[in-house]
């Protein structure tokens, strides 16, 4: 890391617990291929969010990264959030003004940036989205802005998925965005070996498959994967997950969620420092990540 002066900027994350995040590896690691002096750290935080806020705001801490569980909680200390992140109803980037820390969700834009680098199109195409928590949420509302075919979402509370949808829908609408019967493609784990349809793109949204589970996958029915043309997991603990297997297995193309997780934190950096990351920076966060990943 480069040498801390007087002139260093402090960025940081915030979330409990956040002993594991790999946020620093890749926020120090892009400041230290660019040379901006900056530094960023991680804050275990406690409940008190008006507190936590406060205090970074008078610490001068320019950026701040949150995670679980503050997604949600952190929304009504802000000064401001862009509109997909108050739709979203969750925000995982604060960016210092002279008004207060500013929100956005850089999930969604990693997610969108991961689809871009991949070449993976969701305009026409029918889309599964697998799960109804706050990474299915944020996938959903990504899938609809791209104006596929159709969206599916699978889960196992049907209600939840249910919740999503209206406010998908209620989305797309506001937005002028077509999404034919989006509202009614809402079925159970155990119907998804039934659907009908070819050539799906899935997100894998739940956590099932996430290590040390590395065997569990939160559908096993392979008869669902022969109608799976591309699956995006959204793990990356383990590289390959259980789900990318079975896609793999029945000729799909899989990825994880690595990218997705580069790109949210790049998406941060450039919101942060206004810049644009150069492309050749990637690869080399990719390989440091891979490498940290392997060690456990
Ligand atoms: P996140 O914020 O990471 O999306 P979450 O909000 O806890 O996490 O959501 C986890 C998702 O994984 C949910 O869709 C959950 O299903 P339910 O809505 O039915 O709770 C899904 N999930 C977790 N464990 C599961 C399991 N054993 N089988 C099927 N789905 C599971």
């Amino acid at each position: 890391m480069a040498e801390i002066n007087g002139q260093t900027a402090i960025y940081g994350i915030i979330g409990n617990p956040i002993g594991h995040t790999l946020s620093p590896m890749i926020h120090n690691g892009i400041s230290e291929a660019l040379k901006i002096n900056a530094v960023y750290v991680p804050f275990a935080v406690n409940d008190d969010l008006s507190c936590v806020v406060n205090g970074l705001y008078s610490l001068g801490v320019k950026g701040i990264n949150v995670t679980v569980p503050y997604k949600r909680g952190i929304i009504d200390k802000l000064c401001g959030a862009d509109s997909m992140a108050l739709k979203i109803g969750a925000v995982n980037t604060l960016k210092l003004t002279p008004d207060g820390y500013y929100g956005y969700n850089t999930d969604i834009l990693g997610l969108d940036r991961e689809l871009e680098d991949e070449g993976i199109g969701l305009k026409g195409r029918d889309v599964i989205i697998l799960g109804a928590g706050g990474a299915a949420r944020a996938a959903a509302f990504l899938c609809a802005s791209k104006s596929p075919a159709s969206i599916t979402m699978i889960n196992r509370t049907p209600e939840k998925a249910q919740a999503i949808m209206d406010d998908v829908t209620a989305y797309a609408q506001e937005n002028g965005i077509y999404l034919p019967g989006s509202a009614a493609d809402i079925i159970t784990i155990e119907e998804a070996g039934r659907l009908q349809g070819n050539g799906y793109i899935v997100f894998q949204c739940t956590n099932v498959g996430l290590a040390p589970k590395d065997n569990e996958c939160v559908i096993d029915d392979m008869r669902f994967y022969d109608k799976v043309s591309t699956g995006v997991d959204l793990i990356y603990r383990p590289a390959k997950t259980m789900f990318m297997k079975h896609v793999e297995t029945a000729g799909g193309a899989a990825y994880n969620g690595l990218k997705m997780l580069i790109y949210q934190a790049v998406c941060a950096y450039e919101i942060w420092h206004d810049i644009k990351v150069p492309r050749e920076v990637i690869p080399k966060i990719e390989k440091m990540l891979n490498d940290s990943l392997k060690e456990g």
